[in-house]
């Protein structure tokens, strides 16, 4: 059993078991910078507003730098019996400063706190993970330049569809992760408002000025109402949600990555760092990397449901349940900014292989739309040149030919009106430089594409 700051009204202490069950400083430590930060605006509110002296104000700040420059130079160890990241630093406080660090907690509660840590946490994170997006989409720019010109099969339902330009393909994992930056910048945004003040559940009958501490951390303004901001995590659900979605585009991309590097593709060359042997069979020498992103995209799943599922059945205002927000926060944050940075590792050194993508591209009768737009802007019907078009496939089928074997009598007898520049729009090179609509594959449009992504990222 051990004494607690709160203790005043108990005849008994606390059992070592609930103890164990209930403390949170074995991961809100994360939160200590923020939370001391936080503690040294409120204390200078405090003195400013004369609600404590101010030379305890004084004390109480200084105390507060010393504890944290203590806790960065690594010298500070917390305590489990304190229960959580603010009783620690109340109680390191109080070692060093005596009872005058008792004054610290006027006109303040835990859970108004608490609040205010996470928010602040949460926006230096947002900032580093928007830091490793722009890192990633970087490397789709500079993949994107380097593979110009390699040319391979675009694909619906996992068959071949048209020809497109590989680097028209990574772009478009350079828009996803722009959204995603998007996001996150959004949900910033919204949760960027100061929660202190609003003390345990009702605001505080001292007369403190919140405008002044919402200046002091650099948020927007202070919340409206004391009651939603206690037991608001909207902005952690709006956070994970964007974490997820993220992860989803990593994912998709991995999942590319695993199935190029297959046998049977063999498009891309994964450098050796970022793969590993099997410890039975020698000449292996898998994605690893592609992998473990897309099983720790189910983790940060994982993540979001919990936030969710904590939330959903609690009355006004802070509950305890709020505590299990803490850690789905931190493994999203660590595992998307580590997936983010692999992605981009396991990118910037790979190599694709330009011959096979484009012997591929020429397969399965990928320009047959191409030949389908030629007889219809000769006149034709869509739906009339579609089905032509549909005929002439089935006589490849057929006879075992690409559309590039046929010659221009083998058209014309299935497609009346074609005339011979017919065979101009066979290749896959004509097909996809033909596609010069804003947003299309054609060489010129990607790079004005790349051109503009650079822009925007500078
Ligand atoms: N460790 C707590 C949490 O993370 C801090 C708030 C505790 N408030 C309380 N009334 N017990 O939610």
């Amino acid at each position: 059993m051990s004494e607690k700051l709160w203790g005043g009204r108990f005849a008994k202490g606390m059992d070592k078991l609930m103890e164990k069950f209930s403390e949170s400083i074995s991961y809100d430590y994360k939160l200590a910078t923020v939370d001391i930060k936080g503690s040294i605006a409120h204390a200078k509110m405090l003195g400013k507003c004369g609600i404590i002296p101010q030379e305890d104000a004084d004390l109480i700040i200084s105390g507060l730098e010393g504890i944290l420059s203590d806790y960065e130079a690594g010298k500070i160890k917390f305590n489990t019996n304190l229960e959580d990241i603010h009783m620690n630093v109340e109680s390191i406080l109080t070692e060093r400063i005596g009872h005058v660090a008792g004054r610290l907690h006027t006109a303040r509660s835990r859970n108004d706190q608490v609040a205010t840590d996470v928010r602040l946490y949460l926006r230096f994170e947002t900032e580093k993970i928007i830091d490793c997006i722009e890192n990633l989409q970087k490397v789709f720019i500079s993949l994107a330049e380097d593979n110009i010109d390699i040319i391979m099969p675009g694909f619906t339902h996992t068959q071949h569809a048209q020809p497109i330009l590989l680097s028209h393909h990574l772009m478009a994992y350079f828009e996803m992760l722009d959204r995603d930056k998007g996001r996150f910048k959004d949900c910033m945004e919204r949760f960027n408002y100061l929660v202190l003040g609003s003390s345990a559940l009702a605001g505080t009958t001292f007369p403190i000025d919140r405008d002044f501490v919402s200046q002091e951390l650099e948020f927007k303004a202070p919340t409206s109402n004391s009651i939603d901001s206690v037991s608001d995590r909207d902005f952690i659900s709006e956070f994970l949600a964007c974490a997820s979605i993220c992860m989803t585009h990593l994912s998709r991309l991995a999942e590319e990555i695993i199935l190029w590097n297959t046998s049977e593709f063999r498009w891309i060359n994964l450098d050796d760092s970022v793969t590993s042997g099997s410890s039975i069979m020698p000449q292996k020498k898998n994605p690893d990397a592609a992998e473990l992103v897309r099983g720790k995209t189910g983790r940060v799943y994982g993540d979001l449901i919990s936030i969710l599922t904590i939330q959903k059945g609690l009355p006004q205002a802070y509950n305890r349940d709020l505590q299990e927000d803490k850690e789905p926060v931190f493994d999203a944050i660590e595992t998307l900014s580590m997936c983010l940075d692999i992605s981009s590792l396991m990118l910037s050194t790979a190599t694709f292989n330009k011959e096979k993508m484009l012997k591929a591209a020429g397969e399965s009768y990928s320009t047959a739309t191409d030949i389908a737009d030629y007889l219809t802007r000769g006149g034709l019907p869509f739906r009339e040149a579609h089905r032509q078009v549909g005929e002439l496939v089935a006589f490849c089928v057929k006879n075992n030919k690409e559309l590039l074997d046929l010659s221009f009598s083998e058209i014309n007898e299935i497609c009346p009106t074609a005339k011979e520049d017919i065979l101009n729009y066979m290749s896959v090179e004509s097909s996809v430089n033909a596609r010069k609509v804003f947003g299309g594959t054609a060489k010129q449009t990607v790079q004005k594409a790349i051109a503009k992504a650079k822009a925007n990222l500078s």
